[in-house]
């Protein structure tokens, strides 16, 4: 090489060096940031020089937009070979190493994805909601993915899921597809998960989440939820706490299998992938056609459980669970007071007693239905939705007049999703149950499921509740339970057995949406075997759940201190029952908490106990506004007090009502301390008045004495709870000062 050549490489190297600087700046002004807002925080993401989406960031809004850039710069973590750890939505097969939120098989066989920016787009649906799309493509094959964050700004709220579809030549694989991965940085994570069994709902345990991956999920099928809900919460840098520090809840808004994978990666960093379960359900996606997840609902509050519970329940009742501002029915139910044995007088005079009690609906539990193999116990007629003729000779229509001349509504319990083999809907269609055609049947409470992936199915489900309103207009309510889980997975409908699980929910949900299409507000209870079945994603057709079959108000207290972070009071159906032999004002005070029904024989009760339910149903017509639409404050855990205490708060901060109870009775242990009250005005003053006080009872509190609220906030209030008050409701009203 002459020297002139080697001049002119030296100036071409140095034009390229150049070059490829300017070239950096190029890619790097062309790095997208997308900020997805709500008034507390945002989720930011970024798209790199090589068009890979990233999660840079989930915590507390910045003012400046323009300085979620700079995240990425404070933190010296990028140096790992995984290289994507903060995918926005992980592929796998490609250069990942973790666990992926989407797995494919390409049309040809081949097994990588990898996903890269394609365009995003923010669109306000209203004031309080925008819509964020980030559409993801792979570079080599065409297939797509849109990622949709929806945020509700004053709520906190962010809903995510994707579609994922293709124009490849036949169909593609999905092994996994969850609705979101999280990425959150920080130094430790606390999980708050639940477990629970048949009417032990809902128990917490906290741990501290290591290296590795911790998985949430379900496999049951239906009632998902039975041995683990798909809820939970993470405490960031410390457990959960009420009142302070950071918490994210998490929950899937899906009613049946769901994963939650939460791997802390090697930089210490939590990935949240979050979806529906993967199990047994490959899911084959034909060309062209578009597969959508269910939403993966989140929401950070730097407050505390608190103000995410506050923050989740505005949020529910606004947007989500059905009529959630609207009224509900106060009822006696007859499922405890007689189970399968009645007939129509038995039922004429609980009628009767609903009206003497002073509630709104009687409910007409299991039991009245089926003819062939009647309904007489758990054993048969599940599936023969047509009255039994010896119990109910005069059909529901005279129970509906008896309760129209009563001036009470009525409403009846259905389990339209299952069949006992002892029926004639089995003997007719032994084609529409879930069952392996091989195997032997395996029964939950002497039942199986219908194939709901069958539209015949659905259409047989949707005319059992029709036929109801159809034949009786004034219906007023409906309890629809689901008792057993799918053993044995398999239809004879599906071509593709491993969508089964999947195509069950979404046949329940086409069959829901029928229903609220033709009787868009009837109020319906979702129930499953105690509290088997409850997400956001099937309370968009229920106005109410039923946490337990569990009603001893000892055992309830706790149930529904938990569940009190997730769902707002007014979804929650508590039931005064015989369980626990508390006395009736224990009983009816926690049944309170929430919405109110009875399941007890009203004319057995003594007088006295029967004057005090009257009044206290009086008494819960009077505060259940603040109950149901107030803000909900949880001042002391039965898990660590002697004394539970929770109150509501009205939106003016003029009322407050307040639950105390003993949760301890060793030791005569009682209130020895102020409980410190929460949510009112500080520099409003209030009387406390003691409410529901049982016919006869004096009050110890003393309603002379005026308090200002920052008096009950800081010094606290002490309901004086012992063994011979072990329950008190107290009622905070401000006074003109
Ligand atoms: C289970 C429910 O949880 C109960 O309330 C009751 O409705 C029974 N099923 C009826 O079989």
């Amino acid at each position: 090489m002459n020297l002139i050549t080697r001049f002119n490489k030296k100036c071409k190297d140095f034009l390229v060096l150049i070059l490829s600087l300017f070239m950096v700046q190029q890619h790097l002004s062309a790095q997208e940031v997308i900020p997805i807002e709500s008034v507390t925080n945002a989720l930011v993401l970024e798209v790199d020089e090589d068009k890979n989406v990233k999660i840079i960031y989930f915590g507390e809004r910045l003012s400046n937009p323009n300085e979620y850039g700079e995240v990425p710069s404070v933190y010296n973590q990028t140096g790992h070979y995984s290289e994507n750890l903060n995918a926005a939505y992980m592929p796998s097969g490609s250069h990942n190493l973790m666990e992926p939120a989407i797995t494919v098989t390409h049309a040809d066989g081949n097994t990588s994805l990898d996903l890269r920016y394609v365009a995003h787009k923010q669109e306000s649906i209203d004031a309080n909601v925008d819509l964020f799309t980030v559409e993801l493509k792979d570079p080599v094959y065409p297939f797509s993915v849109k990622l949709f964050y929806k945020v509700y700004k004053n709520e906190d709220v962010f809903e995510q899921w994707c579609t994922i579809s293709h124009k490849e030549k036949k169909d593609v694989q999905l092994h996994k597809f969850a609705s979101a991965n999280l990425y959150l940085k920080s130094g430790t994570f606390w999980l708050t998960q639940y477990h629970g069994d048949w009417a032990e709902e809902m128990q917490p345990e906290v741990s501290r989440l290591t290296h590795g991956i911790k998985t949430l999920d379900s496999k049951l099928g239906t009632r998902a939820n039975l041995l683990q809900p798909p809820v939970f919460m993470l405490g960031i840098g410390r457990a959960p706490e009420e009142d302070t520090g950071d918490v994210i809840f998490g929950a899937m808004e899906w009613s049946g299998n769901f994963r939650i994978d939460m791997e802390l990666d090697v930089e210490d960093n939590l990935r949240v992938i979050a979806g529906m379960n993967n199990f047994s359900s490959v899911y084959h996606l034909k060309s062209g056609e578009t597969f959508e997840t269910p939403k993966f609902l989140y929401l950070l509050s730097h407050n505390g459980k608190g103000e995410a519970s506050r923050k989740m329940h505005d949020w529910a009742r606004k947007y989500k669970l059905l009529d959630g501002s609207g009224d509900r029915l106060t009822l006696l139910n007859n499922w405890e007071a007689t189970y399968f044995d009645f007939n129509e007088q038995k039922l004429f005079s609980l009628i009767k007693d609903t009206k003497e009690l002073g509630v709104d609906l009687f409910l007409l539990d299991d039991g009245w239905f089926a003819n062939k193999y009647p309904r007489d116990g758990d054993y048969a007629g599940l599936g023969d939705w047509e009255v039994n003729k010896s119990k109910l000779p005069n059909g529901i229509a005279s129970l509906v007049k008896e309760s129209k001349n009563n001036g009470v509504k009525f409403g009846i319990w259905i389990e339209p999703e299952m069949v006992n083999p002892k029926s004639r809907l089995y003997e007719t269609h032994p084609d529409w149950v879930i069952k392996q055609p091989k195997r032997e049947e395996h029964y939950f409470r002497n039942q199986l499921v219908l194939d709901l992936s069958n539209p015949e199915v659905q259409d047989f489900v949707f005319h059992v509740v029709d036929q109801l309103f159809v034949e009786n207009p004034e219906l007023a309510y409906i309890k629809w339970d689901c008792n057993a889980v799918i053993y044995n997975a398999y239809s004879s409908y599906l071509k593709q057995q491993s969508h089964l699980y999947i195509e069950y929910v979404k046949g329940l949900y086409s069959v829901l949406k029928r229903i609220r299409e033709k009787y868009p507000l009837v109020p319906m209870m979702l129930c499953s075997g105690g509290g088997g079945r409850v997400d956001y994603a099937a309370l968009q057709y229920f106005t109410e759940f039923w946490p337990s079959d569990n009603t001893d108000p000892l055992e309830r207290i706790f149930l529904q201190w938990e569940y009190s972070h997730f769902y707002p009071s007014i979804a929650t159906s508590n039931h005064v029952t015989e369980w626990g032999n508390q006395p009736i004002k224990f009983r009816v005070d926690v049944a309170m908490m929430g919405k109110l029904g009875f399941d007890i024989v009203v004319h057995e009760l003594p007088e006295k106990e029967l004057v005090f339910c009257q009044q206290a149903i009086k008494c819960y017509n009077d505060i259940k506004g603040v109950i149901w639409y107030g803000d909900q404050y949880r001042l002391a855990d039965p898990k660590v007090n002697n004394v539970a205490a929770l109150m509501y708060v009205d939106d003016e901060q003029d009322r407050a009502i307040v639950f105390s109870y003993l949760v301890n009775n060793r030791f005569n242990k009682k209130s020895e301390v102020p409980i410190a009250l929460k949510g009112l005005d500080p520099a409003k003053k209030y009387r406390v008045r003691e409410i529901n006080l049982y016919p006869g009872a004096v009050t110890k509190v003393d309603e002379s004495v005026v308090y200002s609220g920052e008096f009950l906030m800081k010094v606290g209030y002490n309901p004086l709870v012992d063994a011979s008050r072990t329950s008190v409701i107290l009622e905070v009203m401000a006074i003109e000062n």
